[in-house]
């Protein structure tokens, strides 16, 4: 499966991110998405909105950034899979590394929304990466692979179809340095092994194993035709249509 998902962050106001979806969709003909699943993932606050704006559009999904556990309770500020299931959210991004980095996730945390959003039947889009300090030191696959052990323990092989890897690392986040190619195919190889020892050749087939960081226009034809890479988790080019647009185009095509 080919998926294009844009992680919009905190960024636009409801009506600015609306503006976006039209430009989106505007752009869109079934010609163009082909094969490709695409998933928005637009702040909390637009995702009514959003959902509504694109129902005649069932090819794109609609993602939360993040959520909380528990179904419900005392847990103020706080939005859980219940209530994004009732606006018809699709899926929802976990251990996003700046949900680790700013807001103190830990690895428990992220399998226990994992697990959350698997029983309410929402997607999630899993993501793992290593810091610019642990890739100097030669520990890249040792962090990622702690990362997808914890967080798919109790994750059984039909729910496993359910769930997308995102390999983002962390250097490579909104810091306009992207990963080689050969450096991105590296780690997606190791994680499309490490899905088939744990689960089965079958499902590790199937998993969509997405890169993410700093991609854009200029360099996604190279990522996304890396055999191992069926798509990219975008931010910063997912926040103009046209060059969300143009990734949409080199990922069809690759
Ligand atoms: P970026 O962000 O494309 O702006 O580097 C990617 C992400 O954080 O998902």
């Amino acid at each position: 499966m080919k998926m294009l998902a844009g992680n919009w962050k905190m960024n636009t106001t409801p009506q600015e991110g609306l503006a976006l979806l039209d430009a989106l969709v505007n752009g869109l003909t079934p010609e163009r998405i082909g094969e490709v699943h695409l998933v928005v993932a637009p702040p909390f606050t637009h995702l009514w909105a959003s959902v509504q704006r694109l129902w005649d559009f069932p090819e794109i999904s609609v993602a939360a950034q993040n959520c909380h556990e528990q179904a419900s309770g005392a847990y103020t500020g706080e939005v859980s899979l219940p209530m994004l299931k009732d606006l018809d959210v699709d899926a929802v991004l976990l251990g996003h590394s700046e949900r680790r980095q700013y807001f103190g996730e830990t690895d428990r945390q992220i399998a226990s929304k994992l697990r959350a959003a698997l029983n309410a039947e929402i997607s999630p889009i899993l993501c793992v990466g290593e810091t610019l300090e642990e890739r100097k030191s030669g520990r890249e696959w040792e962090v990622v692979q702690h990362q997808l052990q914890v967080a798919l323990a109790d994750v059984s092989a039909d729910e496993a179809h359910n769930v997308v890897v995102a390999y983002e690392p962390v250097w490579a986040i909104g810091t306009g340095e992207v990963a080689s190619p050969e450096q991105a195919q590296e780690m997606h190889a190791r994680i499309r092994t490490w899905l088939r020892e744990r689960f089965d050749a079958d499902t590790a087939s199937i998993m969509a194993l997405l890169y993410g960081g700093s991609v854009k226009p200029d360099n996604a034809a190279a990522l996304f035709g890396q055999k191992d890479i069926n798509g990219g988790l975008i931010g910063g080019a997912s926040l103009k249509a046209d060059d969300f647009l143009a990734l949409l185009d080199a990922l069809r095509s690759a």
